[in-house]
């Protein structure tokens, strides 16, 4: 989603904020622009472009004459306002500029208050008003802090802001609430500003994490000033910028995306060597999270998009072997309807990014009813890592494809982690050593699975030539129908949908014809769900549609004896512990293949965003 860079102090400035911009790409976006003081002329030069950054750089280079040392950049995603120029930050008048991430929700009341008092408009966005109304107090001789502050105090909703001064090329500010914001430092002592920790990689080697109510101001000679919500001067702890957050390369693959699903058997085998020892003698080591599983009779899991699935897909195992029963749901309806919580529930927040708005929102709910608050994350520096009791990193490396594939298998290998503990602190330490051996595997059948990508071209083919794919699982496959759907929406564009199989006849049904395509997630089971998915399968070939079938060996020979004519591709044996991980590899390969025949940005699709920091 939108990104923020600024720099005070730096020599060239016009191609670092390009470059900081550049390491944003990767959260999804759709317009882009800087604005920065010039040395010579003392203008406050603005350059916005809709469209890739290449376009902004271009403009850039050819309208910069002269040096700056404090700026600002950013890639905006659209929501008030389509994705044009004139919308695009910053937005400036000869005094200020400002951009913005997060929404003003009292933008329209605020917007009129400026209408009547003579201010025109330019843009339909909400950061415009904001803007308008700093620039409106500094042509009346408040100073830069205090229309900042001022104007703070009487907006409604989230933000972090980054703000130059036409008067004061020596200083930017940044404020935040809701949205992250945070400040960077390089040996030399210059301090630059950044949406996270990746924006601000190439020109800090510390990092300080602005606090809700916080004002910025930086200097180009290196001093910092930060007032806390209550106008007291406060600090903020430095951290080390560490490898993981700079942008990796492709290492010779065509798409982030493809090399991230090639790395999954290597980030699931980091992930279990942290959380679970080499299980010996029946017993197995496994790595305390801090949670109190023997005083935990329930659990609510909170996330968004694919991390929502990785927390359907541990419902079914936790109340499936630890009887712990178990509420999911999508962080956006989550907090808006006052649940109860249970009294001895454990919350657990999934997110690649740690920066999703409801996701937090949620946590905040659930913290402030007194229960502990565990969360699942990529990026462990992040405000949900910050804000939860207990953090388990899933230490896939930092994941740049919008589309999430090795941050989401790491997720539901942290998730079978805290399963295995769960059992074995609430005395059921057989059945967590059985577990532990069985998962143990899953990085060695991920890397066969993975071998399968060539068998799905013809497949990829085909649907990319499709309109409409039904996904179908059930049981613990039956989230990853939903994510295999999700994946192909966002990557292809086709619509999809993904159905527990069994819900088929109660609608999906109606739209089978020959023009429908089917892929049954339909591994051999212990539990019997492989003969009920085979009727379902029988039901809609019935009436048409075109079925290819995932499955196992055994699958495959019982498919033949009952002359089930589709096409068969084969995977790994797996259990229910192992079977999600496994089958998200041809959901992943079957969405890459098929947008890469429609010719798409993979790695960026069309208006979606990697760290979603609005609601
Ligand atoms: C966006 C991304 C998805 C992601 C979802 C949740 O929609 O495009 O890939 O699953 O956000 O993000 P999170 O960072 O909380 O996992």
């Amino acid at each position: 989603m939108c990104g923020i860079v600024g720099l005070v102090g730096h020599k060239d400035a016009v191609n670092k904020i390009i470059d900081g911009l550049k390491k944003l790409e990767y959260r999804g976006y759709d317009s882009a622009g800087m604005a920065l003081v010039e040395q010579n002329s003392g203008e406050l030069c603005v350059i916005k472009t809709a469209g890739k950054i290449a376009n902004l750089e271009h403009e850039a280079h050819s309208k910069y004459k002269g040096a700056a040392e404090a700026g600002i950049g950013h890639t905006r995603w659209a929501t008030h306002g389509k994705p044009t120029k004139e919308n695009a930050h910053p937005h400036a008048t000869e005094l200020v500029a400002l951009v913005h991430n997060g929404i003003i929700e009292n933008y329209a009341d605020l917007r009129k208050s400026l209408l009547a008092q003579g201010i025109s408009l330019n843009s339909n966005t909400d950061t415009e008003v904001v803007m308008q109304m700093i620039s409106l107090l500094l042509s009346k001789g408040v100073a830069p802090l205090e229309a900042v502050q001022r104007t703070v105090s009487s907006i409604r909703g989230t933000y972090a802001f980054g703000i130059v001064f036409k008067q004061h090329p020596e200083m930017i500010i940044g404020a935040r609430k809701g949205s992250p914001l945070a400040i960077g430092v390089n040996a030399d002592g210059k301090l630059s500003l950044g949406s996270d920790a990746v924006a601000l990689s190439g020109f800090a080697n510390q990092v300080a994490y602005l606090e809700d109510g916080d004002i910025a101001q930086l200097y180009t000679n290196g001093s910092l000033n930060i007032l806390d919500k209550d106008g007291n001067k406060a600090a903020r702890p430095w951290q080390p910028i560490s490898k993981d957050q700079s942008i990796p390369d492709k290492k010779g693959y065509e798409h982030f995306m493809l090399k991230e699903i090639f790395e999954q058997p290597s980030t699931i085998a980091d992930t279990l060597i942290h959380y679970i020892g080499r299980p010996s003698n029946k017993t197995v080591n496994i790595h305390p999270s801090g949670i109190s599983w023997d005083q935990t009779n329930h659990i609510t899991i909170i996330a968004c998009g694919t991390s929502y699935y990785a927390g359907l897909v541990a419902k079914y195992w936790f109340e499936k072997y630890a009887r712990i029963p178990v509420e999911v749901d999508v962080a956006s309806e989550y907090r808006y309807r006052t649940p109860p919580v249970h009294e001895k529930s454990v919350g657990i927040f999934i997110s690649q990014s740690g920066e999703t708005a409801d996701t937090l929102a949620a946590l905040r709910y659930i913290r402030n009813l007194g229960h502990t608050c565990v969360t699942i994350v990529n990026i462990p520096t992040s405000t949900l890592a910050r804000e939860a009791n207990v953090v388990l990193p899933t230490f896939a490396g930092l994941e740049i494809s919008v589309a999430s594939t090795k941050a989401f298998t790491a997720q539901m290998a942290v998730l079978a982690y805290m399963l295995i503990e769960a059992l074995k602190m609430r005395n059921d330490a057989d059945l967590s050593f059985e577990l532990a051996k069985e998962f143990l595997t899953v990085d060695a059948l991920i890397l066969n699975a993975l071998d399968t990508m060539q068998g799905l071209t013809q497949l990829a083919k085909k649907l990319s030539e499709t309109k409409d794919v039904l996904y179908l699982g059930r049981g613990v496959l039956y989230p990853i129908a939903m994510e295999g759907a999700l994946k192909m929406k966002e990557l292809s564009y086709i619509h999809a949908e993904g159905y527990a199989a069994g819900e088929m006849k109660h609608g999906p049904i109606a739209l089978i014809d020959k023009g429908m395509s089917v892929i049954a997630l339909c591994p051999y089971d212990k539990e019997g769900l492989f003969h009920k998915i085979v009727s379902n399968i029988c039901e809609a070939k019935a009436r048409g549609a075109q079925i290819s079938i995932l499955t196992c060996k055994k699958g495959r020979l019982l498919l033949e004896e009952a002359e089930l004519k589709c096409p068969i591709y084969l995977y790994p044996d797996a259990t229910q512990l192992t079977a999600p991980l496994i089958y998200s590899i041809p959901m992943q390969f079957l969405a890459y293949l098929t947008a890469l025949n429609r010719g798409v940005d993979i790695d960026q699709p069309r208006n979606l965003a990697k760290s979603v920091t609005v609601e």
